[in-house]
């Protein structure tokens, strides 16, 4: 192809190919165990499967209406009263969407003008910056610190300005497996009370939350919820993060910005498979046992990795576990990672790459929604460390 000349301006100058493509690459280029990308290793269910055909089949292929199917949107409302008892409106309060991240891209565009701040916690997934920029918004980073990664309610509350116009959480949370609890919930209720700031919640693992606790949904909460746009993924739900369908919830007058977006941008979603996750969703057992499902993961997943020279930090949520090497190596995070890849064949992600400017705890991050005998050769091999 001959090299167009003209002078074009990056938009994201300082973005390049993510650690998820660089690390699950290598690891398929050196034939390591992938506990880097957050993917589920387990199929998806045959039921689900045979939905999906029989919709296919019963000639659901043409476009669905812009906001999702309306039976799909009547499911998720009675989820959320069921869960969280939050009434939404299926036909003005709940959109579905090409997944989770279109969800966050949609809601950070349609709300986000020239100029205004957002608070972002890190480490934190890595789309929400660079919505933010692209929206012509700045990103106004707190950084957590290990083990706990606790939020410091009353600095955030000094950060807040007139410019401040959204706060973006996310629990359970990737990549720290830290959760939200009901104390936090109430400090955030506190801390933007009287102001204009939407919280855009990034719930996309709401049912993998461990030992008994309750997954704290800003829906729980009334001033929250009439502030919030709230964003979930059945990827994360059903094994299925390729099928990259998701849904956003919120109050109808910040429903309707969104949905002026998401017209323009994506329209509307794979009919058949919103035909298919209705009549899956309609058996609640196909997402409620989730937890107990993952906590078996990650209780095993500890257990073999007890008596290693890693440091096993906490996991309360989300199907990641961080591991200290602190006590095997002073290298940085992201050359540890690439070596552990290569020597020892187990790829991960460095968690300094989560933070904008790269806070070093010398902590890797390991997907462990995989089959067991994936995590008992990893650990077989972190073990010979
Ligand atoms: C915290 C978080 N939010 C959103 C997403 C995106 O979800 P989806 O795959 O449905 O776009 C992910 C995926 O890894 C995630 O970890």
């Amino acid at each position: 192809m001959p090299e167009f000349k003209g002078n074009i301006r990056s938009k994201l100058p300082k973005a390049g190919t993510t650690i998820f493509s660089i690390m699950s690459g290598l690891a398929n280029e050196v034939g390591a165990i992938n506990l880097s990308q957050g993917f589920p290793g387990f199929p998806v269910s045959e039921k689900l499967i045979s939905l999906y055909h029989d919709a296919l089949r019963a000639g659901h292929n043409q476009y669905a209406p812009m906001p999702g199917i309306f039976t799909l949107r009547e499911c998720i409302a009675e989820k959320m009263e069921d869960l969280y008892s939050c009434v939404y409106d299926p036909e003005a309060e709940i959109t579905i969407t090409a997944g989770g991240t279109q969800a966050l891209y949609t809601a950070i565009s349609a709300l986000i003008h020239e100029g205004d701040e957002v608070i972002v916690l890190e480490p934190s997934y890595d789309s929400y910056v660079p919505a933010i920029q692209l929206a012509g918004g700045i990103p106004v980073h707190i950084p957590l610190q290990p083990p706990n990664y606790f939020i410091p309610w009353e600095e955030i509350k000094k950060l807040i300005t007139q410019k401040t116009r959204m706060i973006i959480i996310n629990t359970p949370q990737n990549p720290t497996g830290t959760t939200l609890t009901a104390k936090d919930m109430l400090q955030l209720e506190k801390i933007t009370d009287g102001t204009d700031i939407i919280i855009l919640s990034d719930e996309v693992y709401e049912h993998i939350i461990f030992d008994g606790n309750e997954h704290q949904s800003v829906a729980r909460y009334p001033k929250l919820a009439s502030r919030s746009m709230i964003v979930f993924s059945f990827g994360k739900t059903f094994h299925a993060t390729g099928w990259k369908v998701g849904y956003c919830l919120g109050p109808a007058h910040l429903m309707k910005e969104f949905r002026k977006v998401h017209q323009f941008t994506v329209f509307s979603v794979n009919t058949a498979l919103q035909h298919a996750l209705t009549a899956y969703m309609l058996n609640k057992e196909n997402y409620m046992g989730l937890g107990e499902f993952y906590q078996e993961k990650r209780d095993y997943f500890q257990k073999l990795m007890k008596g290693s020279k890693f440091k096993i930090l906490p996991c309360l949520g989300s199907y990641f576990q961080l591991l200290d090497y602190s006590s095997i190596s002073t290298e940085k995070d992201t050359e540890y990672a690439i070596r552990l890849t290569k020597e020892i064949g187990v790829a991960s992600i460095p968690v300094s790459v989560f933070y904008s400017v790269p806070h070093d705890y010398h902590l890797l991050r390991f997907c462990f929604a995989k089959e067991n005998d994936q995590l008992e050769k990893a650990a077989e091999r972190l073990l010979s460390i």
